[in-house]
């Protein structure tokens, strides 16, 4: 057992921060968390304290919705919307993930970038490239880190290059599996790109595969609007763009994230909302892309689960406190233009969906309540708390001003975990 003394914050119920200044934690051999307490109880007395004096410990980040092999895109190529700019600069750069080099380059410098702005799980896209995938899902557990690998299928509308078949997807899928299978933190996530890059025949193979092995299901819906008339005409018998999903067994039969969801109403969002689809709020992307902005608010009221994403290359950066920063611009922006009539998000539920509620993919995971598991963050903030800020005003102003400079320790699952390193050339 350990404990550490800090002071904490946790979100475990949207509405409310749960603090505790110069508090401890208290961590058990399985890395879970066996309380928070103002002052150490008697019976841990004999327990090792670390005193990270007044820094702050909070949980750390949960990134649902991100893309390996677009890494070296990041920060450039914004100037399409999705269409194209899949055609344009995505697909050409994914196709290099064959060249089990390249893909070593980019994917440790991938699993670092997670590492340094404090995300210590993900769900993850990677390729239709087995080897690629495997070897990612081995840099996120040597790392200690946690996640889901996504082998990715795609057989139509892409190039010849980027393909796969059906049969492919399933053995690469299973590939990753079989990888997997001793990793404590890392599994398999079954990833079909979207509707229009699969036929009918792959999304009943992997509906199939998902649903035979209980795997959890990740795709995009919803992002654009061009996307969702292209999806009416390429799924004629489909109800709606989530109805083309479920028709094929991958729209919540089985733990199923959903990547934008910008657009979701009527008949869509009552199948997300009846079968526990999560939606993926990507901000970030969905500003650089000029999707759109998803109902957040209106998710929330109606129980559908919610979590943030990067959505890494379309999204501009790693870090998922500013994924939380854009949330709240963007409740607003909803807000004014929807004549004030869904309130925005606060600070405390912008950063649960980022701990608490995203971390509930994986587990009992982005809360410091006991039994979750202590994916925890420590940062000084003491150049931004020059003046006796409160707690949560200190956490704000490092939501808002901080980056991964403050971030002096990173813990996942009850370990301390080193910089990951990365592979010069
Ligand atoms: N839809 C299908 N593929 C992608 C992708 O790589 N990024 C985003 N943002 N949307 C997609
Ligand atoms: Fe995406």
């Amino acid at each position: 057992m350990k404990a550490y003394k800090a002071n904490i914050l946790f979100t475990p119920e949207p509405e409310r921060f749960e603090m505790l200044e110069h508090g401890y934690v208290v961590v058990g051999d399985d890395g879970c968390v066996v309380g928070t307490f103002a002052e150490l109880p008697e019976q841990y007395k004999d327990v090792p304290v670390t005193d990270f004096g007044d820094q702050l410990l909070m949980p750390a980040m949960n990134d649902l919705h991100v893309h390996a092999p677009q890494y070296r895109n990041l920060g450039i190529a914004m100037d399409q919307e999705l269409l194209p700019w899949l055609n344009t600069y995505t697909f050409p750069e994914e196709t290099k993930y064959r060249d089990l080099q390249y893909a070593e380059r980019m994917y440790r410098r991938f699993v670092r970038d997670l590492w340094k702005l404090g995300t210590m799980r993900a769900a993850i896209f990677a390729t239709i490239h087995p080897e690629a995938s495997c070897l990612l899902a081995d840099l996120l557990h040597e790392a200690g880190m946690g996640g889901m690998i996504g082998l990715v299928g795609m057989d139509r509308n892409c190039p010849e290059t980027l393909r796969n078949t059906t049969e492919e997807v399933i053995e690469g899928t299973r590939r990753v599996m079989a990888r997997t299978a001793t990793m404590p933190l890392v599994s398999a996530i079954v990833t079909p790109r979207f509707v229009p890059s699969c036929t009918p025949e792959m999304l009943t193979a992997l509906g199939q595969l998902a649903n035979e092995y209980h795997l959890p299901v990740q795709s995009h819906l919803s992002e654009n609007q061009s996307e969702i008339e292209w999806v009416k005409e390429l799924e004629p018998e489909s109800t709606c763009y989530g109805d083309a999903y479920r028709r094929y067994g991958l729209f919540g039969q089985t733990p199923t994230l959903m990547a934008h969801c910008c657009y979701t109403a009527g008949e869509e969002f009552e199948l997300m909302r009846a079968n526990h689809v999560f939606a993926v709020h990507c901000p970030t992307s969905n500003c650089n892309l000029g999707s759109g902005i998803a109902p957040i608010r209106r998710f929330m009221n109606a129980g559908i689960p919610v979590a943030l994403g990067s959505d890494v290359s379309a999204g501009s950066g790693f870090s998922i406190f500013r994924a939380i920063h854009y949330t709240l611009q963007m409740s607003k922006m909803k807000w004014v233009h929807g004549g004030h009539r869904e309130m925005f998000l606060s600070l405390s539920e912008a950063f649960w969906l980022a701990t608490k509620s995203g971390g509930s993919f994986f587990g009992k995971v982005g809360s410091f309540e006991p039994g979750y598991a202590f994916d925890a963050l420590v940062v000084d903030d003491s150049d931004l708390n020059f003046d006796n800020y409160s707690l949560q005003h200190r956490l704000e102003r490092y939501i808002y001003l901080g980056d991964d400079r403050q971030l002096t320790h990173r813990f996942c699952q009850g370990k301390e975990i080193a910089q990951p390193r990365i592979k010069e050339n």
